[in-house]
């Protein structure tokens, strides 16, 4: 194990925190490849659609993750890369200027248009996470992905700017902070869950990853190679539990149960006849359903939800550019029919993003959708690395070890991150 090397990620879901601890064995920069060497899990109890609702239960919830990734890595880390999602979330397009010095195009000129397109004035509550250029523009000719070693006299950018709340991104540091670790980058989570998912030839014909988690559905539309829209449905998984507990009379644990053991998100799939027991308390007596009824509450429900994130992509102009169809992650993912749902009320094909790709180590215990940003972030993680922008560093775990008392990482260095979204 190379402790230079170490990196890890930490989603913080309103139902569960998940940390991975990785090693970056490649050096590619767009395909660095990961070993992972340790999965931690934790219920969350701080959390409330996404954001931060109270810290002490939040960094609790962070330090049982890690605490666990750690003793099956068998390494300790200081700091992680961590996901962040949620309403607060916005993204615009900027677009800068430069005219070109040399005789031909050169990094600097491009650095100096995407730093015009980035300088702009972000509201004192929010913060910028990621600027990802899109395309440039030589002289007239649009559309241009690499315009370096290009003849041209003035170059335009055209970058996305994600921004997020300051106090939501605050919390979420200190929560990290009092549980010992430090938040070496905030990465949006539906981006992190991209890189462990889709395909380049999904995000150059057209496809909508749509992350169904606990509290939210996160959107990320990407087309022509880049990301091009971003969305957040303040509806997933808890709703379709909360419509189980009313319609079948059960309590919120039973209806979690329920739909993990015998939910179906399509109702044509489940089959005619089929009877589940309820379970009950002493006045109900003896309760039997057919599972057709649980699956139509949830298929109402998971249908509602597709819907609003087809009118979401639909505004923004994107429906008709997804060639490559729909990409389902979160924990929610897991449920039979939830692709072929998604296939009906998006009317394009769809399947079920599985984190795979580029993956060693304890790669099968990664292999669900619920873990598709986790995944994401030591993939990212390891791009910086790869990047040269950071070190990983680790410690190789022993019992004398009481915390975590090494020194911080090197500071966060910005770059552009067109290698990676
Ligand atoms: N096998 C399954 N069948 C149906 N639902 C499932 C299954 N496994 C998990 N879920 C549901 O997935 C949801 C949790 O998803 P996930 O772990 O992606 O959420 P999260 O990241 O904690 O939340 P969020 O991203 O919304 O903050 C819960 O509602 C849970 O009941
Ligand atoms: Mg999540």
């Amino acid at each position: 194990m190379n402790l230079d090397r170490l990196v890890a990620g930490l989603d913080i879901g309103s139902a569960k925190t998940t940390a991975i601890i990785a090693e970056v064995v490649g050096d590619l920069p767009r395909h660095p490849s990961v070993n992972i060497l340790g999965v931690g899990q934790a219920r969350t109890t701080g959390m409330r659609r996404g954001v931060v609702a109270d810290i002490e239960e939040t960094m609790r919830c962070i330090n049982k993750a890690l605490a666990d990734a750690e003793q099956i890595a068998g390494a300790r880390v200081d700091s992680v890369f961590c996901g962040i999602a949620g309403e607060h979330v916005q993204a615009v397009t900027s677009k800068g200027i430069a005219s070109v010095t040399g005789a031909e195009i050169s990094r600097s000129d491009v650095e100096r248009a995407n730093a015009v397109a980035r300088a702009q004035p972000i509201a004192q509550d929010r913060e910028l996470i990621h600027a990802i250029p899109q395309e440039y523009t030589v002289d007239k000719n649009l559309g241009i992905r690499d315009p370096i070693g290009m003849i041209g006299t003035r170059l335009e950018t055209e970058m996305y700017l994600v921004t997020i709340g300051s106090s939501p991104a605050m919390n979420l540091r200190k929560s990290v902070e009092r549980a010992g670790y430090r938040v070496q980058e905030l990465v949006l989570e539906p981006l992190a869950a991209a890189l462990s998912v889709l395909t380049e030839d999904e995000k150059e014909l057209g496809v909508a990853l749509v992350e169904v988690g606990a509290g939210t559905t996160d959107l990320a539309v990407f087309h022509e190679g880049k990301i091009r829209h971003l969305g957040t449905i303040g509806y997933g998984g808890n709703n379709v539990s909360s419509d189980i507990v009313h319609g079948l009379g059960v309590t919120q644990t039973d209806a979690e149960r329920l739909k993990e053991a015998y939910g179906c998100a399509y109702e044509p799939m489940v089959q005619h006849g089929e009877i589940i027991r309820l379970p009950s308390t002493v006045a109900q007596g003896d309760r039997q359903i057919p599972r057709e009824l649980l699956a139509h509450i949830i298929h109402q429900r998971t249908s509602e939800i597709y819907e609003l994130a087809v009118r979401d992509i639909e505004e923004a102009g994107f429906l008709k550019r997804l060639a490559a169809g729909v990409v389902v992650t979160g924990g929610v993912g897991a449920m039979p029919g939830m692709a072929e749902l998604a296939s009906e009320v998006f009317g394009i094909g769809a399947r079920i993003g599985m984190p795979g790709e580029f993956l060693g180590g304890l790669a099968d215990s990664v292999q669900a959708p619920r873990y598709a940003t986790a995944v994401g972030l030591v993939q990212y993680a390891a791009g910086r690395v790869a990047q040269g922008a950071i070190s990983g560093k680790g410690k190789r775990l022993s019992m004398s070890d009481a915390a975590p008392t090494f020194a911080g990482l090197a500071g966060r260095v910005k770059t552009y991150l067109q290698d990676f979204f």
